[in-house]
């Protein structure tokens, strides 16, 4: 296993692996990995030769006062969990190789970031596609998986994908839980265990939507009521940034729950912004 921190030698061993006709695979990460970031490993690791997962804290997507220094960060444990769940490759770039001085270049999906996590957000997704066309670029993957939990996020780079012409197979890859439901993230660690059982509030919600739509029940407004209801059952301090119901692919709201539906949500759980997802048919 190669742990590699320059862009010039990730370059290089990416054109050479070309060359030699491997398939290679790009796990795209922040780091303080979990079950859900060695998912979409193993998975890279299933449809190619060999896979690279990136570690890279990515300034560029943290407006200023967000978590960005207190981000968790455990580069050890990660080369460990990487190396265990069959990742070859571990590209861990440096700050100014990736923004040199002067930088000013980014890569912006304009219409899918205007709702959503982009309207809370509004810098975010600007720098999560700058990086992750610059990860595409020196990497040079044949295959790249991204994780649904982070769902406008994977069809926001699927787009970029797609637009920018890069020829790469783009998966996502279902969200792993924790046995009681919450949706694993690196933020989970930042709960008390007196907290944590709040962090639920997002996973009753959501399996609630999902028994209503499965009762017969379709309209949105008539949902989000109960799902409000049940999430401050769960954690009276919640505060809601949204629960929309859209469109799988074009992310537009609608007022009516149909095949393809997702509900997405944001809730600060005690000052953790945390956001799930689930399709309700
Ligand atoms: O999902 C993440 O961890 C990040 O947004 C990503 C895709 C690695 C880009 O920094």
């Amino acid at each position: 296993m190669a742990v590699i921190r320059s862009v010039t030698s990730m370059q290089r061993l990416a054109r050479k692996l070309a060359g030699q006709g491997k398939k290679i695979g790009l796990v795209p990460t922040m780091g303080f990995l979990h079950e859900g970031h060695l998912s979409l490993i193993k998975r890279a690791r299933k449809k190619t030769d060999i896979v690279i997962t990136s570690i890279f804290v990515n300034p560029t997507q943290f407006a200023p006062g967000e978590d960005l220094e207190q981000y968790p960060r455990d580069e050890r444990g990660d080369i460990r969990k990487i190396k265990r769940a069959g990742g070859e490759i571990i590209f861990i770039p440096r700050a100014e190789d990736i923004y040199p001085e002067g930088f000013q270049t980014y890569v912006t999906v304009e219409q899918l970031t205007l709702t959503l996590e982009g309207k809370m957000r509004p810098t975010h997704f600007r720098g999560v596609t700058t990086i992750v066309a610059k990860l595409f670029n020196i990497c040079r993957p044949d295959v790249a998986v991204f994780g649904m939990k982070d769902y406008q996020q994977a069809i926001v780079l699927k787009r970029m994908t797609h637009d920018l012409g890069y020829p790469i197979t783009f998966i996502i890859a279902p969200t792993v839980r924790e046995p009681d439901g919450l949706a694993m993230s690196s933020r989970n660690k930042y709960f008390t265990p007196e907290q944590r059982p709040e962090a639920l509030c997002l996973y009753y919600a959501l399996t609630s939507a999902r028994s209503m739509v499965q009762a017969g029940e379709y309209t949105a407004a008539i949902i989000r009521k109960e799902m409000r209801a049940v999430i401050k059952a769960t954690c009276p301090t919640a505060i809601i940034d949204y629960i929309a119901f859209t469109d799988f692919e074009t992310l537009q709201p609608v007022q009516h729950v149909t095949a393809g539906t997702i509900c997405s949500l944001a809730i600060k759980v005690h000052g953790v912004r945390l956001i799930d997802n689930m399709k309700l048919l």
